[in-house]
């Protein structure tokens, strides 16, 4: 964010929301620093996951995808062998020494974090952004007069990263007048959910301090997101830090194509303007 100069029209996922969740994950992982600038490609790519368009490109966008989780799973393969008699305290460390699992389950453990916690937050920090616009919020969220922690729950449950969960049931069961067979494939709609008229007053009003907010964006249950309280901690820093840093923030809304599966944006422009 400090190369940012003043009076820059700049994509904020390019230059801001994404490098720095990617680079948290990747000091906790311990990954090497030279190491960085491929990781954010990885991650960039590994959460790409284009369901339009036509047959050709949804094929082609699926081959990619596989070739990067192939590299990936070399590269986190590689680096789980060189450390297992290792002594670092980081994940990768942790997770080699671990004789409870084998290798693959160590591997997906590496890109579990990569792929679950990066994109989700990348969207959670441009969507407060989006948020901030179309309600006129900058200047109070910047003062305090409305609270970072207060209206990031609002983020998650208006504009929810993360709109859907898969489960799969186990045996027969009846939702909503409808009987679903065992082993079936369910698409729960956490989206939805977070506007229920039957659990949120006006639920289609953003609310920047909503009191109770019970939404559900981090999912629920024994598959509540391992990284919640990080998501939020990142988010909270990251917008602190850059309505510090700009008394100017002024994105142009004109142009966003959201995408639904993980919901946000792919580039997010913004003018900005330091205060001198
Ligand atoms: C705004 C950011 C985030 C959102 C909206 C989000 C959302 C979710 C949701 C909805 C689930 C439940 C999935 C299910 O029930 O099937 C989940 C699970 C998970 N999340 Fe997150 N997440 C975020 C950030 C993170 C971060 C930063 C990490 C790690 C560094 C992370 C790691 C995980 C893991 C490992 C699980 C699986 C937990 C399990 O199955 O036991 N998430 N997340």
């Amino acid at each position: 964010m400090d190369d940012i100069d003043s009076g820059a029209n700049v994509d904020i996922i390019d230059k801001f929301s994404h490098p720095y969740p990617v680079t948290i994950i990747a000091d906790l992982l311990g990954l090497p620093r030279d190491d960085y600038d491929q990781f954010l490609t990885w991650s960039k790519a590994a959460t790409e996951l284009s369901l339009t368009g036509d047959e050709k490109a949804i094929e082609s966008n699926k081959r990619r995808r596989a070739r990067v989780q192939r590299e990936m799973r070399e590269y986190f393969s590689n680096l789980i062998s060189e450390r297992a008699t290792g002594s670092g305290d980081d994940l990768i460390t942790l997770a080699a020494m671990n004789d409870g699992l084998t290798h693959e389950e160590k591997i997906s453990f590496c890109l579990t974090l990569l792929i679950a916690g990066n994109v989700t937050t990348v969207n959670l920090i441009t969507n407060a952004l989006w948020c901030f616009e179309e309600n006129d919020l900058f200047d109070a969220v910047r003062t305090g007069a409305v609270s970072r922690t207060k209206v990031i729950e609002e983020v998650l449950r208006y504009r929810s990263p993360a709109q859907t969960v898969r489960r799969v049931t186990t045996k027969p069961v009846e939702l909503g007048g409808r009987r679903i067979d065992a082993g079936e494939l369910v698409l729960a709609r956490v989206g939805s959910a977070n506007r229920d008229p039957a659990r949120f007053d006006s639920p289609e009003e953003f609310r920047p301090e909503r009191s109770p907010n019970p939404h559900i964006a981090f999912g629920g249950g024994i598959h509540f997101c391992l990284g919640a309280q990080l998501a939020r901690l990142e988010a909270d820093i990251a917008l602190e830090k850059l309505l510090d840093r700009f008394e100017v923030i002024n994105p142009d809304l004109s142009d966003l194509s959201p995408q639904t599966f993980l919901y946000g944006v792919k580039s997010f422009p913004c003018r900005l303007e330091t205060g001198n």
